[in-house]
């Protein structure tokens, strides 16, 4: 392989390529950082004007420039010195600081920004910005950040377990749902501005968000991208409202690390890791199931699995992906 040519990613995907991928918490990336997606390792740096994102490897002899500094504002290799700028560009080879830098002197730099408090990547040529998340951009909202929970299992079969109602009484019980009220009304899903969008759904829910306060909430769903996804949920008054956008990047094969914004319009004079923990707990009740399911990849037949009414969202998310032509994570 040669350095001097950017190679696809080692696990290439037509649509996930172009897609943008969290890879860091913003507040992480106080000097130079060492992340993976879709089995590149990149490193994350900051300067003057914002996040870059670059190929973890330096140009003239393949050392990891996440092991450099930053000096004014560029990225310093720690092997010999060599200056990058926000873009990629060497700007100065210490070794011979009177002779023109050669050309093809470049890291090779990706998309690169920071939104919601994470750091977002994307490996090809995004056609849309970073997924917007309604809620989190109203300023009534008060948002965090849960994670990255690291989960042994495809990315989009995270995804569809976000999105499937049923099993809030059974997986979360006591929390998200009892089983005695198990039944789903009926809803549909529609498709809007090139997003999937469902009906009210309402779920009783003895502990929604870790506060311990009952409550019947009526919860819309909303398929953004491949891999990003969000719930809202509305209390019975209509005045607690609380919504997780949740992202999941592929790191390499049946191996995804996920990301929860949680925004939330009430408590703001609570404790954050009141509701963190309570997202860790309820994480660590989904992986149980996700690290059993088989196959590990999500399939997109959907004569491989037995779907009934209250799927609707989980058939309409395969379809998607199938539509799309998503190959990371599906079978
Ligand atoms: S390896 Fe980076 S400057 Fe030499
Ligand atoms: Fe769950």
């Amino acid at each position: 392989m040669s350095l001097l040519n950017p190679k696809p990613p080692a696990l290439n995907d037509p649509v996930l390529v172009n897609e943008w991928m969290a890879v860091a918490k913003a507040a992480d990336i106080s000097k130079p950082t060492r992340v993976s997606v879709l089995g590149e390792d990149l490193v994350i740096w900051r300067s003057n004007t914002g996040v870059h994102a670059f190929r973890d490897l330096c140009i003239h002899r393949g050392t990891a420039l996440s092991l450099g500094k930053v000096s004014n504002n560029q990225l310093v290799c720690p092997y010999h010195g060599w200056h990058f700028d926000g873009e990629g560009q060497c700007t100065f080879i210490p070794a011979q600081p009177d002779l023109p830098i050669p050309t093809k002197a470049k890291a090779f730099s990706y998309p690169c920004e920071e939104k919601y408090g994470l750091i977002w990547v994307s490996l090809g040529q995004p056609s849309k910005g970073v997924p917007e998340f309604a809620e989190a951009d109203d300023s009534k909202f008060h948002t965090i950040i849960c994670g990255p929970y690291m989960v042994n299992a495809e990315a989009p079969r995270v995804i569809e377990n976000f999105l499937d109602v049923s099993h809030l009484m059974w997986v979360h019980e006591g929390f998200l749902g009892v089983p005695e009220h198990s039944s789903i009304p009926d809803y549909h899903v529609h498709e809007t501005s090139g997003k999937l969008i469902t009906d009210t759904i309402t779920v009783f829910q003895p502990d929604p968000d870790g506060r311990g306060k009952d409550v019947n909430n009526d919860y819309i769903y909303q398929v953004l991208r491949p891999l990003t996804v969000q719930f809202t949920k509305t209390d019975d008054q209509g005045s607690d409202v609380f919504a997780i956008m949740l992202h999941t990047t592929p790191l390499a094969h049946r191996k995804t690390m996920a990301y929860a914004v949680l925004t939330r319009n009430y408590g703001f004079d609570m404790d954050d890791n009141l509701f963190r923990d309570f997202q860790d707990k309820i994480f660590s009740q989904d992986e149980t199931i996700l690290l059993s399911q088989r196959p590990e990849e999500l399939p997109l037949d959907l004569a491989a699995e037995l779907h009934i009414k209250s799927d609707r969202l989980a058939i309409a998310y395969r379809k998607w992906l199938r539509e799309l032509g998503v190959e990371i994570g599906v079978a």
